[in-house]
């Protein structure tokens, strides 16, 4: 209304108004992800990523299932904004150091992948932003589908390993338990539960997961896990031997390396690895995406859910816009000085904008 006001007095002042507007950050409602953020400042990242990761999966195809599951549990832990690799310091345990997340591995990936990017575009690309397309690439180079994925997410500077806990599914959640965290914490749905867990297609578990359905089930000795095929059971303890936490064993010992359908097969056949996969099985809405998956001609439908559900979950908690920074170095919040910190950008944005302001007046002034 002003503006408009203001430009039937005088176009120059409109032009002012509109010159200041635009250096304005934009309203809360344009700020989220999207596809191809970094068209303009960074028109290589997503190529440079795929690049540097099909180099790392060729060499290490297990690294693939560790990005991918990296980036789970950093989304489900205070969002998808690289916390999960912020290093403890003196005063703070991190993400990276809660017993939850012990067996998180995939760290250097990241680290390699953004050395890549700062290379390319120096100082451009989020660690969120990289760990997302990495776990992105590690689908499509394990023969899963290609997910077009949002970018543009920023970094957050908290990283609290008693956030951990209150986040995620312990071991022995119950699939009650699991949906209930889903739609409380991530407005996820039961199916979003069915559809990502076909995410153990690829990677590995410790022994020290997988043992307590192979010996002492329920406190007796001798005892397994009735939910657990007998013949895989005797399969597994001779992968885990009692007291062994350290060794991996595949989720998927059929194709351990392809992303397909055949992980809710297995699961139809009692032959899921984690307790979480058997439970699957238990609940109407997850037994029954199972079921329909277990004996599906293509992988077409489970890749077209697994697009949708991994969208929503790459989306939980992003910051966005002047939310968040840059890291330099991921497993570390940027020095307060530095030109990508938070208070940084925005003491610049305010100089910016003063200072055209100022030299619009003055213009205005003079004419
Ligand atoms: C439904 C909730 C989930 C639970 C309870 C769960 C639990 C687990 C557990 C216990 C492991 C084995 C960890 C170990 O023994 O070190 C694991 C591994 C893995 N998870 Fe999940 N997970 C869940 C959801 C997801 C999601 C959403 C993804 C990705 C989209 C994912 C991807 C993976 C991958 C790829 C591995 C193998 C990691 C490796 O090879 O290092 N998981 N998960
Ligand atoms: C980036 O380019 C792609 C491909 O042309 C397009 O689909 C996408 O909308 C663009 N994104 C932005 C933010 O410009
Ligand atoms: C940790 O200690 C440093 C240096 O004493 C301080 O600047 C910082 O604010 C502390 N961080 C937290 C989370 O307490
Ligand atoms: C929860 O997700 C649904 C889509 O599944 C969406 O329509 C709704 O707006 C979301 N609610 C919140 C609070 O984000
Ligand atoms: C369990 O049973 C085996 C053989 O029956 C025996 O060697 C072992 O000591 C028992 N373990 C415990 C904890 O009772
Ligand atoms: C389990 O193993 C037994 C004996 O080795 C075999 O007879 C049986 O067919 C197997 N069952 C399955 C489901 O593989
Ligand atoms: C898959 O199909 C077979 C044969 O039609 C059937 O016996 C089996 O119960 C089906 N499995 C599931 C999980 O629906
Ligand atoms: C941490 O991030 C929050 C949210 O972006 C911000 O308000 C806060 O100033 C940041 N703290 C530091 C020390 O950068």
């Amino acid at each position: 209304m002003a503006a408009a006001a203001a430009a039937a007095r005088s176009p120059l002042l409109f032009l002012m108004v509109m010159l200041i507007a635009a250096m304005m950050p934009p309203p809360a409602a344009e700020a989220h992800v999207q596809i191809g953020a970094y068209n303009k400042t960074c028109p290589q990242a997503e190529e440079v990523v795929l690049k540097e990761m099909t180099a790392i999966v060729a060499k290490s195809p297990e690294l693939a299932g560790a990005v991918l599951r990296l980036f789970s549990v950093d989304c489900f832990v205070g969002g998808c904004e690289a916390s999960i690799l912020l290093d403890s310091t003196a005063n703070n345990t991190a993400e990276k150091d809660a017993p939850l997340n012990r067996g998180v591995r995939g760290y250097e990936v990241v680290d390699a992948i953004k050395a890549k990017l700062d290379a390319a575009c120096p100082g451009v690309v989020s660690c969120a932003d990289t760990l997302a397309l990495a776990a992105r690439d590690s689908i499509r180079l394990t023969k899963g589908p290609f997910i077009p994925l949002p970018t543009g997410r920023r970094d957050g500077n908290r990283s609290v390993a008693a956030d951990v806990a209150l986040n995620s599914p312990p071991p022995g959640a119950t699939i009650a338990d699991i949906i209930a965290l889903f739609a409380n914490k991530f407005n996820l749905t039961a199916k979003d539960v069915a559809v990502l867990s076909g995410a153990h297609t690829i990677g590995k578990a410790r022994c020290s997961t997988v043992s307590p359905r192979l010996y002492n089930f329920g406190g007796q000795n001798g005892s397994s896990d009735p939910t657990l095929d007998a013949n895989y059971t005797d399969i597994l303890r001779g992968q885990c031997k009692p007291g062994d936490i350290a060794t991996l064993v595949d989720l998927d010992p059929t194709t351990p390396a392809v992303f397909d359908a055949d992980y809710y097969t297995l699961v139809a056949g009692k032959r899921g690895l984690l307790s979480t996969d058997a439970a699957l099985l238990l609940d109407p809405t997850t037994s029954a995406y199972v079921a329909g998956q277990a004996n599906a001609t293509s992988s077409d439908q489970f890749f077209a859910d697994f697009a949708t559900s991994f969208v929503a979950m790459s989306k939980l908690g992003a910051l966005t816009h002047h939310k968040g920074e840059i890291r330099q170095v991921c497993s570390k919040v940027n020095p307060p000085s530095s030109p990508s910190s938070n208070a940084a950008a925005r003491s610049y944005h305010l100089t910016a904008t003063a200072g055209l302001a100022i030299a619009t007046l003055a213009v205005a002034l003079v004419l």
